[in-house]
């Protein structure tokens, strides 16, 4: 008999669905349209080696040594005017560098979630918080979305909730964007209720044809922990985020990241803040932006072309995800093997639900495909759907 004891915590941590998924689509021969991944074609890898090269040559000790818990000085700096350009009005002591955004989820939920405690998100929303959050054992509430995001109508539901995780640029899995008319209306109906929000953008910087609004933490400085990640603008392998906090909370998420890991790879950070010191994103991000704009382009139009009527599906404005709803009475996870068998895989969108999951949904990443194969792609998973609607049809 085994001595170990699981804590209670840990029988709430659930492998990811996603993650089992992409053990199935690294077979050999199989297009996966599956993966949260980056382009690996996007990656700055001679911005990174220079990097590399110059904090080796000019600061290898102190870029080895243990570090500050709170993060590096000048990448700090950096992070703050790069936020305050965009609208926010942030202190570089309000900004916590992570071991990517994923830590700051952690962290945020180590702080302000106590078992029991509500904690509202949208519908659907980003897997990982989910499961980041489901170890502080919160009662999660769904707060009811259209197109636009969370129903500010509807915020009602969140009441008494310790926060609301949003994701207002193009979501994932979603792909949808908030307009500027709801992120106002909706941060007007947070502050009524007194609900704080934490705002996690990672793709707000992939946008195609115009940029976000901007983001709902300069509508309310108080009121709103952002987070954000250098994982797809420069490369997910760095584990490089920050979280921006208002100054009150700052203490509590520095000593739960203290507890956590010390500090984020000194080195890491280092070398990304030599990578973007001079304006490199600035040249760097519209490559990702044309590379993946033409990537969606190729989707849209294979999705227009092949799919089953029936199907219908949003057009992203930026970011990595189609988001598919199947006739009703379909399920995606239940297909999921059958479009396997025909060479291609999806996340099936269930997942991305805390509570009455929508089985006839599913996520498409158009990112880390070429266009021959994305077009390859659809066709399988329309001839999946096009097959289970005959069974439908006959049944
Ligand atoms: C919405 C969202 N938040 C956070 C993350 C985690 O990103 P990071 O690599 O910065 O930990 C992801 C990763 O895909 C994401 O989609």
């Amino acid at each position: 008999m085994t001595p170990w004891h699981l804590a209670r915590r840990a029988e709430r941590l659930n492998p990811s669905v996603i993650r089992e998924i992409l053990k199935v689509t690294e077979r050999p021969g199989i297009i996966s349209l599956a993966g949260g991944l980056p382009s690996p074609d996007s990656f700055p890898v001679e911005a990174m080696r220079e990097a590399t090269t110059r904090v080796l040559r000019d600061t290898p000790r102190e870029a080895l040594q243990y570090a500050a818990s709170e993060g590096y000085g000048p990448l700090r700096d950096w992070v703050a005017a790069h936020l305050n350009a965009q609208g926010l009005s942030v202190d570089a002591d309000q900004v916590l560098i992570t071991t990517g955004s994923q830590q700051g989820l952690d962290l945020v939920g180590k702080v302000l979630i106590d078992a029991g405690s509500r904690v509202a998100v949208e519908e659907p929303t980003y897997l990982g918080a989910l499961q980041a959050f489901a170890p502080y054992e919160p009662e999660v509430v769904t707060v009811p979305c259209d197109a636009d995001g969370p129903l500010p109508q509807a915020l009602g539901a969140a009441r008494g909730c310790r926060f609301l995780y949003v994701l207002p640029n193009f979501q994932n899995p979603s792909g949808r964007c908030m307009g500027e008319a709801r992120r106002a209306a909706l941060v007007q109906a947070a502050r009524e209720l007194g609900l704080p929000l934490v705002e996690d953008n990672p793709y707000g910087d992939l946008w195609f044809d115009a940029p976000p609004p901007a983001p709902l933490a300069s509508r309310w400085h108080e009121g709103v922990i952002y987070l954000g990640s250098f994982s797809k603008v420069l490369a997910p392998g760095l584990r490089l985020g920050y979280v921006v906090a208002p100054k009150a909370l700052m203490p509590k998420l520095l000593q739960a990241k203290q507890a956590a890991d010390l500090h984020t790879a000194g080195f890491n950070q280092r070398v990304v803040h030599e990578v973007i010191r001079d304006g490199f994103l600035d040249r760097h991000v519209p490559t990702i932006r044309a590379r993946y704009r033409g990537q969606r382009d190729a989707m849209r139009s294979a999705l227009e072309r092949h799919m089953p009527a029936g199907c219908r599906w949003t057009v992203p404005n930026g970011g990595m995800f189609f988001w598919v709803e199947l006739p009703q009475g379909l399920d995606a996870t239940a297909l999921l093997p059958d479009a396997v068998e025909r060479g291609m895989a999806y996340v099936p969108g269930a997942a991305f639900f805390a509570d009455h999951p929508r089985a006839n949904t599913l996520r498409l990443s158009f990112v880390t495909v070429a266009p021959a194969q994305i077009e390859q792609g659809i066709v399988a998973l329309a001839q999946t759907l096009a097959a289970a609607m005959a069974v439908q049809e006959a049944a």
